[in-house]
This record gives structure tokens, C-alpha cells and sequence, in this order.
């Protein structure tokens, strides 16, 4: 595991972006496994402005998401759908029927994450997962529980993550109570893995995650069993 720490957002944002860019220069049909929340926001900036620069281009790249709220379509303004269009896909010149996100909505959650793995088993994995980290050392939604689950499944947001992500919501309530997300499997199959956790509320969680025992009550300690994974943590 390699950790770079850094002082600010913006160098955090910067470093994620050149390590994707560089993956996508070594293969430009890579699978992205892409993340949503606040910490990957600057590094999306950055990738559309080196589209823009000509450096890299999605034009090759499929991309599939980590996870999706129940219960919100594409066009509700925080389903993770909406963000990726707005944070990335709309601003680079990615083939738009090549990026995948569970669907939410679906009327079968358990046929929709089958459906969802044997995706991303059809397109070869995924050759680098962006990944943050809930305060609760959540990755992609998979909550603190007895055991880690492998598939994509559909789980029952923990309160400290509906108390976090209610900034992005007029009230907590409004907060969907359940999520699709992928499983630890497929993330833990991608052939490289990128980790950026931005501030110093993270510190915690990620010392815990990455030194303290593998365990699923810190999802995130999962990442210790993967041979290459590499953290931004900003400290500001
Ligand atoms: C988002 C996701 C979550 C977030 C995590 C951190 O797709 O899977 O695991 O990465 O909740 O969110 P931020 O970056 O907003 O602190």
C-alpha cells in the first residue's frame, strides 16, 4: 500500500488526476471504476481539463460506478447518475452508453446487482477503481456489518452516512435510507486501486483501515488484502 499525504485539496486533486490520466495514456480502453461524493470532484476537474489540453481522452474508456441511492432516477439532481454527468461525463468526450451506474430504480435490486457483476465481468474488470472512504470506513456503500459481502447488493445506509451526505440534500429526510452498491469483489478485483480522502476527519478512519486488523465492522481494512493500492489523504 503507498501513501501520499499532502497539504491541500487541490494538490490531492492533482496527484489522483495525473495517476488516472496515466492509466488511461497506457490503455486507452480502460474500465474506470468511478466514485461520487465530495473528495473525487477536483480530480474530475482536473481529468476535463487535461481532455481539453489534449492530453488524454476518454473516447476509448468505459466506466462503471460504484453505487446508486434507491429509490432516485438519473434525473433527480442527487442521484450519483446525475453527479457523474455533471462532474465528468457532460464536460469530456466519453461515449456516454459505455458508463454504467447501478440502477436505483430497478424493480429487482438482486437481479439488477447480478446483472451489474456480470457487467464487469464481460468487460474484463476494471482496471483502476477511484474509491473514497466514509467517516465509518464505508468504500462504495459497504456499511460496517458481521461479514463482507462479495456481489453487488443492495444495503441499508448506516445513520452516520445518512448524517453526512444530508449536506447534499434540503434535510436529512430526505436522504434515501438505501443504496445499490457494489460488492467487495469486484472492487477488490480491479488489477489497481486509487483511495482519496480528503481532510483531516479521514485521518482516523484511515489509520484504522489501513493498520489496524482487516475487519468488517472497517470495510475499508478489506484494502490491506489488495497488492496495489495507492491513498491521497490531503490534510487540510
Ligand atoms: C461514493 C461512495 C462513497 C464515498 C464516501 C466518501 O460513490 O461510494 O463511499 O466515497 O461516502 O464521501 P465524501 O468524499 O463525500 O466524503
Amino acid at each position: 500500500m503507498k501513501f501520499i499525504t499532502v497539504k491541500t485539496y487541490e494538490e490531492l486533486s492533482k496527484k489522483a488526476a495525473d495517476i488516472i490520466a496515466a492509466q488511461i495514456i497506457l490503455k486507452n480502453d480502460c474500465v474506470l471504476g468511478l466514485a461520487t461524493g465530495s473528495s473525487p470532484v477536483g480530480t474530475y476537474k482536473n481529468l476535463i481539463k487535461k481532455v481539453e489540453n489534449g492530453e488524454i481522452s476518454f473516447k476509448n474508456v468505459t466506466s462503471v460506478n460504484l453505487d446508486e441511492y434507491v429509490g432516485l432516477d438519473g434525473s433527480h439532481d442527487q442521484s450519483y447518475r446525475y453527479f457523474m454527468n455533471d462532474n465528468l461525463f457532460d464536460h469530456v468526450d466519453i461515449d456516454k452508453s459505455k458508463t454504467y451506474v447501478p440502477n436505483g430504480c430497478a424493480a429487482d435490486l438482486k437481479k439488477e446487482g447480478e446483472a451489474y457483476d456480470e457487467l464487469i465481468k464481460s468487460l474484463g474488470g476494471i482496471d483502476l477503481q477511484l474509491l473514497g472512504i466514509g467517516l465509518d470506513g464505508h468504500i462504495g456503500f459497504n456499511e460496517p456489518d458481521d461479514f463482507f459481502t462479495a456481489a453487488t447488493h443492495s444495503v441499508t445506509l448506516d445513520p452516520s452516512t445518512i448524517e453526512a451526505n444530508s449536506r447534499f440534500f434540503a434535510s436529512k429526510d430526505d436522504v434515501p435510507k438505501s443504496a445499490i452498491t457494489m460488492g467487495m469483489m469486484s472492487i477488490m478485483q480491479a488489477k489497481r486501486i486509487l483511495m482519496v480522502a480528503n481532510g483531516k476527519a479521514k485521518l482516523d478512519i484511515i489509520k484504522k483501515a489501513m493498520e489496524g486488523p482487516v475487519d468488517p465492522r472497517v470495510p475499508a481494512s478489506i484494502l490491506q488484502l489488495h497488492p496495489d493500492v495507492t491513498v491521497i489523504c490531503s490534510e487540510n
